[in-house]
């Protein structure tokens, strides 16, 4: 698989779409010890404090918050449809209990700007460098629908990240 480095300008993602059909895989950490990814299906693409940017919502229960605390960074990795029973267990288990690595196969690689890997099967990588942490609270919601999605609490955390870089296969470049 060819891949090579991307402009975040000529990146060919759709962001109502980006995170379909079953999700895409978010790893925090620094290999070999404490490396992790889960599936997230929620996030936003834009430009945040003059700089591309995604924000990603990790609620406080997963492995993954606590990694992300930790950590100055992380990258998002879009999976080829054979890897559909990885992202499916990438949202299923946690970090604490699995090595999902070694639990799927995935390998991680080592990203061009972060200390956080990418993983080396994905068709598309992208590297961020976390700017800011928002902590969500019932109060804070104006439309309280939404608390339906909270049943427990278990509130998520914004993460918004940087993008300091994408790698990729050709068909996620423009033109
Ligand atoms: C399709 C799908 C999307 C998900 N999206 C999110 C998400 O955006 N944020 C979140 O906190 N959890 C999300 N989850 C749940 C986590 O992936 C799941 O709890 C995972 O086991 C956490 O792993 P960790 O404990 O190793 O971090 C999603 C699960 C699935 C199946």
């Amino acid at each position: 698989m060819e891949k090579s480095r991307i402009e975040i300008e000529q990146l060919n993602l759709q962001p109502f779409t980006a995170f379909e059909p079953e999700g895409i895989l978010l790893v925090s950490g620094q290999d070999p010890c404490c490396v992790n990814f889960m599936t997230i299906a929620w996030g936003m693409f834009g430009v945040m404090w003059a700089k591309p940017s995604v924000m990603v919502m990790v609620r406080s229960t997963r492995c993954t918050w606590e990694l992300l605390k930790e950590n100055p960074d992380f990258t998002l990795n879009w999976l080829p449809e054979e890897w559909r029973d990885a992202v499916t267990l990438g949202g299923e288990e946690s970090g604490r209990f699995l090595d999902k690595f070694e639990a799927t196969g995935l390998h991680p690689a080592k990203a061009n700007a972060v200390l956080s890997p990418i993983i080396e099967e994905s068709v598309l990588s992208i590297e961020c460098k976390i700017s800011c942490r928002a902590e969500l609270s019932p109060e804070q919601f104006v439309d309280q629908s939404l608390l339906k999605y909270y049943t427990k609490d278990e509130y998520h955390d914004l993460f918004f990240g940087e993008i300091l870089g994408a790698t990729g296969i050709a068909s996620f470049r423009k033109g």
